[in-house]
């Protein structure tokens, strides 16, 4: 059993590079099934859920290799369209590959992706926009048998901004005949970069970062190389480590736009933010004080995955902040962690509200979910004493190597197998 260890209470300084978006290559990595030809993807990041998202690729015949720091991937040989359960189970974001499993071959098979630690996960946009489509998809025994053979592009209109469901409609669109117009889309940046990666393969897109997505199907695919654009998330994840212990740090690979509504909450804060051409810089010297009501939403508002990581940013902060979690019911798990260090904070449904405390002590965490463990690592740099982390794979879910790159900030943080 792996645990991440922390002295906690150095002052933090350094650069960190950024690495890519989660969030973005996995849809990205269903979307190459839509091209029966080779991708390279740059800037990819080893990941587990990359990992889980390689062994469906293979699963359904296609090949999937790391050279260098490139992914190559050829669905040429693809010749499957079923996702086992235990592949799916791996990662419950795998039913982006549906859209695209359907769009390739005209059948799809999965079983239903199991709830994750946020709470129930449903998929009922997914399966109402694939049958706005045409797919005739039956649910049964805990799996989906899909069938999609003349897909006929319709408007689409999602009854909330769902970020897979939308990325599921466009996939889906890819192969339907005629245009789709997907209404009241989710606006997120990975959104954007989906779009740009199926542009390069030919496909016709439009509208990606908007409430509206334009999608002419059926389109003739080539190879391409796409670069993923760098994680908003991974990024915030080091201002907020900052921010708490105090120190410098200055990113690369970053895109401040996406960031914005996070960099304002800690300039707020006290903190200094300056952001530049790929770069983003943040000084932290006195104390945080609190701020406003931080309210998660749909992009461009404050980010869900943002949360937590702000939350222990507050910990110490001068004053109480409240957080309202809109978007997931149960996304206040990292709490009781933290308040094994000491850390004052009340819930009651979606608000969670911090004091902030003069100190923090370091204690055995066990991580909850991906960004819960990305929290406790920010709690435990800024806490007196070690704070051991436990449960880290949800971490190596979406992290490539938070010690590594804590490590070059200066932080005392080591990992223990
Ligand atoms: C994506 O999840 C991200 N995951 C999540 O990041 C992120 O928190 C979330 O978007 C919101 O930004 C990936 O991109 C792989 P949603 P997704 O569909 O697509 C409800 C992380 O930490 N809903 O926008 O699953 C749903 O229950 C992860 O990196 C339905 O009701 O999020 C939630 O309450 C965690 N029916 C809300 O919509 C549906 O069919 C938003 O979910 C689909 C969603």
């Amino acid at each position: 059993m792996s645990e991440i260890i922390i002295q906690g209470g150095r002052r933090l300084e350094g650069t960190v590079r950024v690495q890519g978006a989660k969030n973005s290559v996995l849809p990205v990595l269903a979307a190459t099934i839509l091209h029966p030809g080779q991708t390279v993807l740059r800037g990819c990041p080893h990941l587990s859920d990359v990992e889980a998202s390689i062994r469906i690729l293979r699963h359904l015949g296609c090949s999937a290799q790391w050279e260098g720091e490139e992914l190559v991937v050829d669905t040429s040989s693809m010749d499957r369209w079923d996702v086992p359960d235990h592949l799916m189970r791996e990662m419950r974001s795998s039913v982006i590959f549906l859209g695209a499993i359907l769009a390739r071959l005209g059948w799809a098979e999965m079983s239903y992706p199991g709830g994750c630690e946020l709470g129930p996960r449903p998929i009922d946009l997914h399966l109402a926009t694939l049958r706005r489509l045409g797919a005739v998809i039956r649910e049964e025994g805990g799996g989906l048998r899909c069938e999609a053979h003349h897909m006929a592009g319709r408007e689409i209109a999602l009854s909330l901004p769902s970020v897979g469901a939308t990325e599921n409609a466009i996939l889906a669109a890819c192969g339907a005949e005629g245009e789709t117009v997907i209404v009241n889309a989710a606006r997120e940046p990975e959104i954007e970069d989906l779009q740009t990666y199926l542009r390069a393969i030919g496909c016709a897109v439009r509208g990606a970062g908007s409430s509206t997505v334009c999608v002419e199907g059926r389109r003739e695919t080539h190879d391409a190389v796409h670069t993923i654009m760098p994680d908003r998330i991974a990024a915030a994840t080091y201002l907020a480590a900052v921010a708490a212990a105090g120190g410098e740090v200055e990113l690369e690979n970053v895109d401040c736009r996406h960031l914005s509504t996070f960099t304002a909450a800690l300039h707020e804060a006290g903190c200094q933010v300056e952001g530049g051409e790929g770069r983003a810089c943040l000084r932290s010297r006195e104390r945080l004080r609190a701020i406003g009501t931080v309210r998660t939403a749909a992009y461009p508002g404050f980010p869900t995955d943002a949360q937590a990581l702000l939350m222990a940013a507050m910990l110490r902060a001068q004053g109480s902040t409240m957080f309202v979690e809109n978007i997931f019911a149960n996304r206040y798990r990292h709490v009781d962690e933290l308040r094994r260090m000491g850390a004052d904070i009340s819930v009651a449904g979606r608000v969670a509200v911090v004091t902030g405390v003069p100190r923090l002590y370091g204690a055995e965490l066990r991580c909850t979910d991906l960004r819960g463990g990305a929290a406790m690592l920010v709690a435990g740099l800024s806490a007196e004493g070690v704070t051991r982390v436990g449960d880290i794979h949800h971490i190596r879910r979406g992290y490539e190597d938070p010690v590594r790159d804590l490590q070059a900030l200066g932080a005392d943080i080591r990992l223990e197998t």
